[in-house]
């Protein structure tokens, strides 16, 4: 199948890499120039675990092709997927820019009838005015060209994209055309062989799907955060109750981690833009509201915790923590809405120095940071506790999980560690000498 996917970001790139591996041909559009011409040499834009021994596999094959074309990107494909960004705008509402900006491109460009699929996390309805804006082009020009627009949610997570995308639990398509149900199951049929993976559904509904997944899963943080808070004050250990809870089949064990927040380019955006779609609606979105409330709420109550470890805010001046991680969760090199990067900005604030040290996250903490006099960024973890008063750490990465804490205690000035993501046994480390604060375990 002739696919064409516009937009070259995570969701972008990873769908045309694994359609083009599995042997469709596809040729993925973006307007910026840069990128397309990095990624034809080979080069990601992103780190994402097995991404870019795909898409060098299958340009090589002829299967996956870049353009910045948006006369060749509409001509090549008989289904064109819209995979492009959503930022929020100002109010925190989805940015539907983009994608009606390519909704334009295909109506003035298609010469044959198309399959329209949007894959872009968009409010519900978008698909709606993806489909009107086309008709718009089309009538411009005097053509009544067919075509469809389905929606296609994608549930990747980034660090584990690629396997998400290959081996997926459900593929959620909105349509109710015949047509497009076959093309979408030709499409997918390569990853939905051993089970049916394909629910098929009216649009809004798909759309709809997207959304409530999110928002639940970030309940669920935002709920065991909370009751991490409780267990601080009366005494209990999250991690217990954790296992306590997370034994019973209808709780289950994922996404109940306690820890600094939720944070990169989905949950937060996502969260706001259904708070506006209520809004707007008139409806009142309580829980989904506490549950930003207490995201926001779980970072400023660690840096309390460091602040009243040492007396106040005004202590911390001239103070150095070691940072471990700065992604906003490990595998990844994203650093968008990352918790550390609120914990790092308060220190900063505070008037401390920070020695960073992220398995990935480097450049982009360059791009972000670089230049200032409180930042070291250190070649490794050990060397990012040199002469430090605490290390924070701030994202899960394995390579932290077991540490020689003989040799941390060596380098650092002080043995105080502040976990936001409960890595260690409170007992031993406590044993052997450390000040050990996490999240809603005893301190
Ligand atoms: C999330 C969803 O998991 C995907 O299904 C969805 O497709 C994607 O958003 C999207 O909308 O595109 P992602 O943002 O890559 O994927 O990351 P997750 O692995 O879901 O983690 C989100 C955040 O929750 C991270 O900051 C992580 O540290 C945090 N988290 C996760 C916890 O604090 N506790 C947990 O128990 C689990």
């Amino acid at each position: 199948m002739h696919i064409t996917i516009f937009g070259t970001g995570y969701v972008g790139l990873v769908t045309g890499a694994c359609l083009a591996d599995v042997g469709h041909d596809v040729m993925c559009m973006d307007v910026d120039r840069d990128k397309i011409e990095s990624l034809e040499r080979g080069e990601l834009p992103i780190y994402e675990p097995g991404l870019a021994a795909i898409v060098q596999r299958t340009s090589a094959l002829g299967n996956l092709q870049f353009t910045c074309d948006p006369f060749r990107a509409v001509a090549h494909g008989a289904v064109q997927i819209i995979a492009v960004g959503t930022p929020p705008d100002e109010t925190g509402a989805a940015d539907l820019q983009h994608v009606l900006s390519v909704a334009e491109s295909v109506g003035r460009h298609m010469a044959a009838p198309k399959v329209v699929v949007v894959k872009s996390t968009v409010p519900v309805g978008t698909c709606d005015q993806v489909a009107q804006r086309i008709r718009a082009v089309l009538d411009r020009h005097g053509s009544d060209l067919d075509f469809d627009v389905a929606s296609n949610p994608e549930f990747l997570k980034e660090g584990a994209a690629v396997t998400d995308f290959q081996r997926p639990d459900r593929i959620v398509v909105g349509t109710i055309s015949p047509r497009v149900r076959s093309v979408m199951s030709e499409i997918y049929e390569p990853f939905n062989r051993n089970h049916d993976r394909l629910l098929f559904m009216d649009v809004r509904s798909a759309e709809l799907t997207k959304y409530a997944a999110n928002a639940m899963l970030a309940t669920r943080i935002s709920f065991i955060n909370e009751v991490a808070d409780l267990a601080e004050h009366l005494g209990a250990d999250i991690e217990q109750v954790r296992k306590g809870i997370g034994s019973d089949p209808r709780i289950g064990y994922d996404f109940i981690y306690a820890g600094l927040g939720y944070g990169g380019s989905c949950f937060p955006k996502d969260i706001r833009a259904l708070l506006h779609t209520a809004g707007q609606l008139g409806c009142k979105a309580s829980l989904i509201e506490a549950v930003e409330d207490i995201n926001q709420r779980q970072k400023s109550r660690f840096v309390a915790k460091i602040t009243s470890h040492y007396g106040g805010a005004h202590k911390l001046r001239g103070k150095t923590f070691a940072v471990w991680g700065l992604s906003f969760k490990p595998n990844t090199d994203d650093i968008r809405e990352a918790p550390a990067r609120a914990i790092i900005e308060a220190l900063w604030n505070a008037g401390a120095t920070v020695r960073l040290f992220d398995p990935v996250a480097h450049a982009a903490a360059i791009r972000l940071y670089g230049g200032r006099s409180d930042l070291v960024i250190a070649p490794d973890k050990y060397a990012a506790l040199d002469g430090a008063d605490a290390l924070v750490l701030c994202t899960e990465w394995r390579e932290f999980r077991a540490p020689d804490f003989r040799e941390m205690g060596s380098r650092m000035s002080s043995r105080t560690i502040f976990d936001g993501r409960n890595l260690y046994v409170p007992e031993r480390l406590r044993g052997e000498g450390w000040t050990y604060y996490s999240i809603g375990r005893p301190a």
